[in-house]
C-alpha cells in the first residue's frame, strides 16, 4: 500500500472536518484562540488511529469523523495547557507561537476549556452508531482524558519535576499522560466498528504499547531533534528537570526500548491480517518519526 497517500488523505479529511466545524461561532473571541491551535497543523495521529482501527475491524473509518475529531480537540486542549507558564512554559508549538504567547494566559486557559467541552459536543454528534455504543465510547474517552488517564498522567508529570523517579513510576506517568488518549483512539475505533472481545483485547494491548513507544520517542526527540523539525522547543524536559526515558536509560537504552516496545505492539495485530496494514504502518511511523 502507498502509506504516504493513505495518511495524507485521512489527514485532509480530519482537517476539513475540523475547519468546517469551527465555522460555527460561539458568542466570544475565544473561538479565535481555539482555532489558532486546533487548525495549526499537527500530525492528527489520534483521529487517524481511530479510523485505521475501525478499518482493521472491517468498517469504514470515514464514517467516524465526529468521534475521531473529538479526540483531536481533547488532544489540542491538552497541548495548550501543557505549554502554559505554570506547566512546561514553552513558547512554540506546531511551528508557531504557543497559544498563551498570542492570546494571553487567561484566554489560553479558556481556549483549552472550550476545546475540551466542544469535543464532547462534537463526539455526541456522531450518527450511524447505536446510541448504547456511542455512550460507551464517549464514556471511555472521558475516562481516558481525565484523572484516570491524561490529566492524571500530567499531574504525575508535574509532581515528578525536580526529583529522580523510578522506571515504574515513569511508565505509569507515560501511560497516563500519553498512552491513555491512544487507548481512547484505538478502543473507540474498535467499539464503533463492532470488534469482538478477542479483537478488543489484542487492540487494547497494541494501543498500550504504541502509546509507550510514542512517548519514549517524544523524550528522545526532545534531546536529539531541532526546533525547526519538531515545531516545538527541544530541551524542554531538561529545562523543567523532568525524568524521562532518556534521563533514566540513556539515549541508546531509550531507543532500544522504543524498538522492543514497537515489535511487541506489532505482534498484537497478527490476527487482523491485511486489513491492519495501515495500523502497522502508523505504529512504525509513531516510533520512527522525526517530529
Ligand atoms: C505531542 O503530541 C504531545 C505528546 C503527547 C507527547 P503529538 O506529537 O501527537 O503532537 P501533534 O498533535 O502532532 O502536534
Ligand atoms: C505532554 O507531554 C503530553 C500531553 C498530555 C500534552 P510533553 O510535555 O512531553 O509534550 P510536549 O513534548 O510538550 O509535546
Ligand atoms: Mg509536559
Ligand atoms: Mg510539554
Ligand atoms: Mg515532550
Amino acid at each position: 500500500m502507498d502509506f504516504q497517500k493513505y495518511y495524507e488523505s485521512r489527514k485532509k479529511l480530519v482537517n476539513a472536518f475540523l475547519e468546517k466545524r469551527m465555522e460555527k461561532k460561539g458568542i466570544s473571541n475565544v473561538d479565535d484562540a481555539m482555532k489558532y491551535s486546533l487548525l495549526a497543523g499537527g500530525k492528527r495521529l489520534r483521529p487517524i488511529l481511530l479510523m485505521a482501527t475501525a478499518e482493521a475491524v472491517g468498517a469504514n473509518g470515514y464514517d467516524y469523523l465526529p468521534m475521531a475529531c473529538g479526540l483531536e480537540m481533547i488532544h489540542t486542549y491538552s497541548l495548550i495547557h501543557d505549554d502554559l507558564p505554570c506547566m512546561d512554559n514553552d513558547d512554540y508549538r506546531r511551528g508557531r507561537l504557543t497559544n498563551h504567547k498570542v492570546y494571553g494566559e487567561g484566554m489560553a486557559v479558556l481556549a483549552g476549556d472550550g476545546l475540551l467541552t466542544l469535543a464532547f459536543e462534537v463526539m455526541l454528534e456522531q450518527r450511524n452508531v447505536k446510541p448504547s455504543v456511542l455512550v460507551e465510547v464517549v464514556h471511555e474517552t472521558a475516562m481516558c482524558a481525565g484523572n484516570f488517564g491524561m490529566v492524571g498522567g500530567q499531574a504525575l508529570d508535574l509532581d515528578a519535576e525536580n526529583r529522580q523517579i523510578t522506571a515504574r513510576e515513569l511508565k505509569t506517568l507515560h501511560e497516563g499522560k500519553t498512552g491513555a488518549m491512544f487507548i481512547a483512539a484505538v478502543r473507540g475505533g474498535a467499539h464503533l466498528a463492532g470488534a469482538s472481545d478477542e479483537q478488543l483485547l489484542a487492540l487494547t494491548r497494541f494501543a498500550e504499547l504504541i502509546g509507550l513507544a510514542f512517548q519514549i520517542q517524544d523524550d528522545i526527540l526532545d534531546v536529539v531533534s531541532t526546533e525547526e523539525e519538531l515545531g516545538k522547543p527541544i530541551g524542554s524536559d531538561e529545562k523543567n528537570h523532568k525524568s524521562t526515558y532518556v534521563t533514566l536509560f540513556g539515549l541508546d537504552g531509550a531507543k532500544q526500548m522504543a524498538e522492543d516496545t514497537m515489535k511487541e505492539a506489532l505482534a498484537c495485530l497478527d490476527m487482523f491480517g491485511e486489513k491492519a496494514e495501515p495500523l502497522r504502518q502508523i505504529a512504525g511511523m509513531m516510533c520512527h518519526r522525526r517530529n
